[in-house]
């Protein structure tokens, strides 16, 4: 069968190989892919600058975010042959930590979870593979392809999830405006959730074209475009940063509004150093109650959160977030930038 494979850490590695089919241990279901979507983590892993190949081996199958259909269903489960799956992407550590302990592996506390298509197992980028069922997450048949946004969708659930968490510290807070950064699909994600919970979203992004302008008024929120001039107009309640970039991530801790709660959701590269103010962040950062705080990943009670944000969402909208769906036969161009890129997919077969 057919997979994506990369050796992490050599840039310029990633190619279609022709590998085994996958041994399906007891109590698991073998998945046929439907498709795959690409983010900044697979591009960073292609560029060698990410991911981890599963040990003893010196190749990883890419692909976190996935759509599968049972082809095999492991008796006494509740996974039928035919039905839309996403396999969750991390899986816990085995000593195990208490995050992991308690279903929180998003939360692990001594780094050794794992991650499919990133870290040190296999991921989803392949034509079959095998699936525990506790991993498994059904796609309600109506969404179709569009379950293929599930992962993504269930990293800003988590994010949302802690975010009003924190804000329950006080008793009396009622947040009313948000600002997303970046309007890519995780940032247009968050926006829609922000719209469903009935909060005034605003959304910022450099571009002035191409479909994330619209997409996000489509969703009743507020599209500004350019610098982070905006985070010190608006003063949000709540910023969700889903960029990385380091001017947005600065301007976000230290421009936000009082009692705010600023979530940082993008991972960055690391290594550019800035002046930073540490005394007048600190300062406002005490008087204004601020929150500053990173989100990573998701448990299964946030993939549950982030079906439920799909199925109440315009389908026509999700549709629109998909802008380019690629064959496997032309694989390069999924993993290459294009102009107006939203969301990029991969299609394995027929679409769902
Ligand atoms: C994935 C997460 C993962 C994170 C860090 C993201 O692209 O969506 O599931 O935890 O990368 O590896």
């Amino acid at each position: 069968m057919r997979a994506i494979t990369v050796k992490p850490g050599q840039a310029g590695s990633v190619r279609l190989d022709d590998r085994p089919e996958p041994e399906v241990p007891d109590g698991c279901a073998l998945i046929e892919a439907v498709a795959l979507g690409v983010c900044g983590t697979d591009i960073e892993i292609i560029a060698g600058d990410y991911g981890w190949a599963p040990e003893g081996e010196d190749r990883l199958i890419l692909g976190h975010e996935s759509l599968g259909r049972v082809v095999r269903a492991p008796e006494g489960s509740d996974l039928k042959t035919g039905d839309l799956v996403v396999g969750v992407v991390r899986r816990p550590d085995p000593v195990p930590c208490a995050a992991c302990a308690g279903g929180e592996w998003d939360m692990c506390r001594n780094g050794l979870y794992t991650e499919h298509g990133i870290k040190q197992v296999n991921g989803y980028g392949a034509e079959r593979y095998a699936l525990e069922p506790d991993f498994a997450v059904k796609i309600d048949p109506a969404l179709g392809i569009l379950g293929v946004l599930l992962e993504p969708t269930s990293v800003v659930a988590k994010a949302w999830d802690h975010t009003l968490r924190i804000g329950a510290r006080s008793r009396t807070w009622k947040p009313r405006t948000v600002l997303v950064t970046g309007a890519g699909p995780v940032g247009l994600l968050a926006a829609l959730i922000g719209r469903q919970k009935d909060l005034e979203v605003h959304v910022l992004d450099q571009v002035t074209s191409g479909p994330k302008p619209q997409l996000v008024a489509d969703l009743g929120a507020t599209y500004h475009s350019g610098g982070p001039g905006v985070i010190d107009q608006l003063k949000p309640d709540i910023v969700l940063e889903c960029t990385g970039a380091d001017v947005l991530v600065m301007a976000a801790i230290v421009a936000a509004g009082r009692d705010s709660i600023v979530c940082l959701a993008g991972v960055s590269s690391g290594g550019r150093k800035v002046d930073f103010d540490v005394g007048g962040f600190n300062r406002s950062a005490v008087l204004g109650n601020d929150v500053v705080f990173g989100s990573v990943n998701a448990n299964k009670a946030h993939y549950q959160a982030a079906a439920e944000a799909l199925a109440r969402a315009d389908k026509g909208w999700l549709g629109r977030l998909i802008s380019r769906r690629v064959p496997l036969d032309r694989w390069r161009e999924a993993f290459t930038r294009q102009d107006g890129d939203v969301k990029v997919i991969l299609q394995f077969g027929a679409a769902a």
